[in-house]
């Protein structure tokens, strides 16, 4: 990944990994501090949008919030999403907070899933204990039951973020490194600080959150019908899971309102083109990590 290039370069768009996907796609990837431009469009699309959903719809959606994502992974089991082998990534993270080799690491992956972030990372990383969370019961039941899960290299306990806290799970200042990766998006924004400082007080002084999610005009939230509109960058599926699209500016907010420091927060601009439908489908994440200070003010 061309980690380096970033959007003020005007220079043609970097090959994601130098390779071509085998759908025949070709992926570009960018990455830096602008969000992506509108077609116009695609901006009078979303000046249009209004927020139809009625309170009591969106209470009733935030109640049930645990049960749509039960519900989503008793529908499509383990299968949904595909091991997240992209983390090379939080691979690289990993090797970095080691101080000498072998050091063992203890990690906390936040909002877990059926852990297609979590097997892959224990399968490369023999040095490493995880702890791992989610809300949706039936989640953590898939990991307890995948061969790979071994309770001498990790913990998966059941966890809702905004109201459940870790230190009941894990020590104070114990995570090396915690991984928050397509989880924010799927909370009400007015409990996201919540979730930054449920994990704060497990996180090590000086040690990072590697966050990665869903970027303000990502072709998912063009894709929504005004009906799904919950509010500003903020939409419910079919299903009733419920996505936010972050801008650097607000999840930087956020990060630091709860004391953490910004180490990096960059757009992850990808253009993946399919040439066979001749379909170009404009992909925006936000790829950031954030520090608790070694000292507290
Ligand atoms: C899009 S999935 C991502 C799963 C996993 N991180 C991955 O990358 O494969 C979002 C996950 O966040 C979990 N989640 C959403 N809100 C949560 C909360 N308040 N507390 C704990 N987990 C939550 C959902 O159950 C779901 O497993």
């Amino acid at each position: 990944m061309n980690e380096s290039r970033s959007l003020e370069d005007n220079s043609p768009v970097a090959q994601l990994d130098g390779k071509i996907p085998a759908n025949g796609s070709v992926a570009f990837q960018l990455t830096g501090h602008r969000a992506r431009t509108l077609s116009p469009e695609e901006a009078e699309k979303l000046a249009k949008e209004q927020v139809l959903v009625s309170d009591f719809k969106q209470l009733k959606l935030e109640k049930d919030a645990q049960k749509n994502w039960d519900l989503f992974y008793k529908r499509n089991s383990t299968h949904f999403f595909k091991d997240r082998h992209w983390t090379t990534r939080e691979f690289e993270e990993l090797k970095a907070c080691r101080e000498f080799e072998h050091q063992k690491l203890t990690i906390l992956e936040a909002g877990c899933g059926v852990g297609n972030c979590l097997f892959p990372l224990l399968e490369e990383d023999s040095d490493t204990f995880a702890y791992a969370c989610d809300f949706s019961p039936r989640a953590v039941e898939y990991i307890k039951q995948n061969p790979l899960y071994d309770t001498q290299r990790c913990k998966v306990f059941q966890c809702d973020l905004t109201k459940d806290d870790l230190l009941e799970n894990m020590p104070p200042n114990s995570a090396d490194v915690v991984m928050l990766i397509f989880v924010l998006s799927a909370v009400h924004p007015e409990k996201m600080r919540l979730v930054l400082s449920n994990i704060y007080n497990v996180l090590k002084p000086g040690k990072c959150v590697l966050f990665r999610d869903y970027g303000l005009y990502d072709h998912a939230m063009l894709r929504f019908k005004s009906a799904n509109k919950l509010g500003e960058n903020f939409y419910v599926r079919q299903d009733g899971t419920r996505s936010y699209f972050f801008t650097d500016e607000l999840l930087a907010r956020l990060f630091l309102s709860v004391g953490y420091e910004e180490v990096i927060n960059e757009y992850v601009l990808r253009e993946t083109v399919n040439k066979k439908e001749g379909l170009c489908v404009p992909r925006v994440f936000l790829q950031s990590k954030f520090r608790k200070p070694e000292r507290e003010t």
